[in-house]
């Protein structure tokens, strides 16, 4: 099965930067109930589309004060742990991340291994890639990064059957 995710924050001034789990030294950061780690979210609904589970909203409400600037690692965990109890594992991730600045190139080995150790996978079945606007509307401007993130997931006797 595959899953599909997309998210999208705006980058405002006083808020740390975190993108795959990997703080980044940058003078803006993403707004948002959590950590605002847009990569993870996307993640996150990548996952949990492809097992039919909704979506990130439904289980952390951002309504719900516990979330409030949770670690976005700690609702990815969780989301795996959602799956691993539906009986599923996942195979491969693959996401981009559409910002202007800052460049992630420098940042994607540490993202994969914070994901991979997050979901107990191998940094080589996660793909990430960073991409700009063309300085095409808002996220052009800076004002804001959005991400796309497709998996595919199995379902675990599959893979005890083979
Ligand atoms: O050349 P093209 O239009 O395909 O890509 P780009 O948006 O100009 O970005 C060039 C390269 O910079 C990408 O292939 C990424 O490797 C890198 N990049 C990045 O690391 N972080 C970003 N926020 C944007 C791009
Ligand atoms: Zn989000």
């Amino acid at each position: 099965m595959v899953g599909i995710g997309y998210d999208i924050h705006r980058l405002v001034e006083k808020r740390p930067l975190y993108l795959g789990g990997v703080k980044i030294d940058y003078p803006l950061g993403l707004l948002g109930h959590s950590d605002g780690d847009v990569l993870l979210h996307a993640i996150c609904d990548a996952l949990l589309g492809a097992a039919n589970l909704g979506d990130i909203g439904l289980h952390f409400p951002p309504e719900d004060k516990k979330y409030k600037d949770i670690p976005s690692l700690k609702l990815l965990k969780k989301v795996g742990e959602f799956l691993r109890n539906s009986g599923f594992f996942v195979k491969n991730i693959d996401a981009v991340v559409i910002a202007e600045k800052p460049k992630i190139l420098p940042y994607i080995k540490e993202m994969k291994k914070n994901i991979a150790h997050t979901l107990s996978m191998h940094p080589e079945d996660i793909s990430i890639k960073g991409k700009t606007n063309e300085g095409i509307g808002e996220i052009g401007e800076n004002k804001a990064i959005a991400a796309f993130a497709v998996c595919e997931i199995g379902r675990i006797y599959d893979s005890l059957e083979r």
